[in-house]
Order: structure tokens, then C-alpha cells, then sequence
């Protein structure tokens, strides 16, 4: 095998595949491997050396179906159930990212480890571009391992034994209130109960350490004080998310990346609305509780032959609120009010009701011909904004389904039956 540059690092040797490092911190485009196909054991045993080794990995040109991209997350654990962003139909495990002039990276843009706000979070992420913009929507992955290692020693010294409180209001509990009120707030709270994770982890399979405080939803580090607390994880962060811990990806129409969220973290670039982009995702879950004692990590006990672990189940105290499957009953009061609209007063005349005209006005611009009622505008105004733009995909993609020029209630309501809590 060859590289084109090498850092000074002394980099593995591979049987199948080519590895072009991205930058000197981390970050590898792969080649030698269809990721489409039934991958043979050891092939997926030198893309996992990579991905440990890179932290994040790339594959180009991978056309591959929903199944195939399945198949391929399988080979690398148990993929992680439905959660509150949408899902592909008829596959609960696979995250649906879909933006157009409505709908554009939100929280996304603070950098994170994906479900570090769960006491269980994702072991990979493997996101497949499907249409992407020409020129924008780069991603950003930051080396969380460089990061810690780049801290002088007293400081890492004195980071040993802290913990801190991981929960999704940092990002979007602003933006939740504001959108949706107090009951969808609440309702995100339940569902998502603040976690405590170390502030340093020690990677389990590598056994370097990482710094594992986040942009996105680090709020206090618990043994100090909050002047203190807000202090110390401001000089934490920004010292981390600087390019030279970095690398930066041009996605392409079928790209592939893979990622370790236990050393990286990565955001979104927000430049390319109001172009399409569609995504899908699958998580994988780590079975492994960060911990103080990396030697003591509590280990997730989960049937392995399932298709999926629920997002409820990767906290230790459950949340009481569970997110909808398709095919089963819809959960007890799941909350669907955040991202549905559920719970606002049900017009008797959806055309008679009164909502801002120049919101009615933006949705019914260059929208195919599609006439939104004014029940229905008034419906959509009251999800917060940052799942709105998703949900008006959704209806005028149901509309055109059932063949209606009029987004509706009726409408709204089979989204919403469709994708209920998910
Ligand atoms: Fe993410």
C-alpha cells in the first residue's frame, strides 16, 4: 500500500485496502472495498484497524441500497433504534437527513459525539451522502485524542476523576421552549434525561485517553463551582476545535463515512441551504458506560439477535416516554406534540382559521404546486423550528403521495400516524 503524505506516525499495513490520510491528525479516505457487497470477515476486520487508526474513515463512489448500508452496519454491532430524528421508512434504525430551503443543519453545527447525552452513547456512526451539494456541506471531525494529548500535564492532571452532566437542553432547550413551549420542553426532558459522563475517557479498545466534554452538550462539569465550571470547559473547547486537531470532508453523491465517537467529535457546515441534501445515517451502540475506572466500565445487557436497540434502553433510568416503531402501538402520551403539532386546537374549518400570512405566504412560494390550508400552516407554525422544515418535507412528500394538491389536517395526521414520536 502507499500514502501520499504520511505525518509521523507509523501507519498499519493493509491486505485490501488503500488508506490516503486526510490530514495529521486524523481522518483517512479508503479505497479497496465495495461496501455495498457481503464483505468478507477479514475485510471488515481492516476497515475496523482503519477506522482505529484514522478515527474517521471515507469510502467514494458506494452505491448502496438501504439494506446494503444495514447489512454493512450490522457486521460492526447492534445499530441503535429510533429517536427523535425522522427514519427511513420501514427502517427504524436508519436516520433520515433530509434538507431543502425549509429544513437546514440546526443544532448540528455545534460540535458533538453523536448520543453522548445518552448514558449508553454510539461506539460508530456510518452516514452515507445520497445528494449532496455541489461545493458546500462539508463536515468537520475533531480529534478528541489530540486534543487531550496537546493539554499541558497539570491540566490533564487535574481533569482526572472529573465528571461532567451531558443533556440535549444545552442545544436545544432555547429553541424547544421557544417553539414548542413548556409541555415540549418538558416532554424532550423525558425522554432525554440529563446524563453524567467523565470529562476524560480512556478509549476501551486503543486505551488512549480522549477529552469527552462537547460543545454541543457539555453544561457543567459537577466538582466546581459554575464560574469555575464555565470557565475551565470554555478554555476546554476552544483549545480542542482548532485545525490542527481537525480534518474537513468534501462529500460527493455516495460517500461514506465512518466515525469512532469515542475519540472524535464533528460538526455540520451550514453553507449550502436552500440546496437539497439527503442523508441517511445508522448508529451503533456502544455496550461499554463510560466510567471514572476505564478498567470498570458497566457493560449493556441487550438481546444481540434484535434488530435494533431502543434508544430508551441505553439509559440506566429509563426514561418514561418511548419513541413509536412502526407496526406497534403508539407509546402512552410519547410527546409527538414537540414535532407534530399534536395538541393544538383541531379547527372545524381548516381553511377558516387565522395564522400568520406571511408564513402561509413563505409555504405556498414554489412549492410544485402544493396549496397549503391555512389549519394546516397554522399546525406547522407551532413545531419548533428546528424539526419544522422536516416536517413540511414530509407533508408535501406525503401529498404528492396520495396524489393531493392541498396539504392539509388530513395530511399533517397520516405524517404524523406514519412517524409518531420518530
Ligand atoms: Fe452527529
Amino acid at each position: 500500500m502507499s500514502y501520499l503524505f504520511t505525518s509521523q506516525r507509523d501507519l498499519p499495513e493493509f491486505r485490501h485496502l488503500e488508506a490516503e490520510p486526510l490530514s495529521g491528525a486524523l481522518g483517512a479516505t479508503i479505497s479497496g472495498a465495495n461496501l455495498a457487497d457481503d464483505l468478507a470477515q477479514d475485510v471488515i476486520d481492516e476497515i475496523y484497524a482503519a477506522l482505529l487508526e484514522f478515527k474517521v474513515i471515507f469510502f467514494r463512489d458506494q452505491e448502496m441500497t438501504d439494506e446494503q448500508h444495514l447489512r454493512l452496519a450490522r457486521k460492526f454491532g447492534m445499530p441503535q433504534g429510533p429517536g427523535s430524528i425522522p427514519q427511513v421508512e420501514g427502517y427504524p434504525m436508519i436516520r433520515l437527513q433530509r434538507m431543502d430551503e425549509y429544513q437546514t443543519i440546526g443544532g448540528d453545527v455545534n460540535y458533538h459525539t453523536d448520543d453522548i447525552f445518552r448514558d449508553y452513547p454510539s461506539r460508530m456512526s456510518i452516514l452515507r451522502g445520497l445528494t449532496m451539494p455541489t461545493g458546500g456541506g462539508n463536515t468537520i471531525w475533531c480529534d478528541m485524542e489530540k486534543a487531550y494529548a496537546s493539554l499541558s500535564k497539570p491540566m490533564r492532571k487535574f481533569l482526572e476523576g472529573l465528571t461532567a452532566e451531558q443533556t440535549l437542553s444545552k442545544n436545544f432547550g432555547p429553541g424547544i421552549l421557544e417553539g414548542g413551549g413548556a409541555r415540549a420542553y418538558e416532554d424532550m426532558m423525558k425522554r432525554n434525561p440529563p446524563v453524567v459522563h467523565p470529562v476524560v475517557r480512556r478509549h476501551p479498545e486503543t486505551g488512549r485517553k480522549c477529552l469527552y466534554v462537547c460543545q454541543m452538550t457539555t453544561s457543567r462539569i459537577l466538582e466546581l463551582n459554575q464560574d469555575e465550571s464555565d470557565a475551565l470547559l470554555a478554555m476546554l473547547l476552544e483549545h480542542s476545535y482548532q485545525p490542527e486537531h481537525e480534518c474537513r470532508f468534501f462529500w460527493r453523491d455516495n460517500s461514506v463515512a465512518i466515525w469512532d465517537n469515542r475519540c472524535t467529535q464533528h460538526r455540520g457546515i451550514n453553507d449550502f441551504s436552500p440546496a437539497f441534501r439527503l442523508m441517511h445515517r445508522i448508529p451503533i451502540i456502544d455496550d461499554r458506560r463510560p466510567s471514572l475506572n476505564p478498567d470498570e466500565e458497566p457493560r449493556l445487557e441487550y438481546d444481540r439477535n434484535a434488530d435494533f436497540i431502543r434508544v430508551e434502553d441505553l439509559f440506566v433510568n429509563k426514561p418514561e416516554l418511548t419513541y413509536h416503531v412502526d407496526g406497534e402501538e403508539p407509546a402512552q402520551g410519547n410527546g409527538a406534540a414537540a414535532e407534530s403539532g399534536n395538541g393544538a386546537a383541531q379547527p372545524e374549518d381548516e381553511h377558516a382559521v387565522e395564522v400568520d400570512p406571511g408564513f402561509l405566504n413563505k409555504l405556498n412560494e414554489n412549492r410544485h404546486g402544493m396549496v397549503f390550508t391555512p389549519g394546516a400552516a397554522a399546525r406547522l407554525k407551532k413545531i419548533p423550528r428546528m424539526f419544522r422544515g422536516a416536517a413540511i418535507s414530509a407533508v408535501i412528500a406525503e401529498a404528492q403521495k396520495q396524489g393531493s394538491a392541498e396539504a392539509n389536517i388530513a395530511i399533517l395526521d397520516a405524517v404524523q400516524a406514519k412517524r409518531r414520536g420518530g
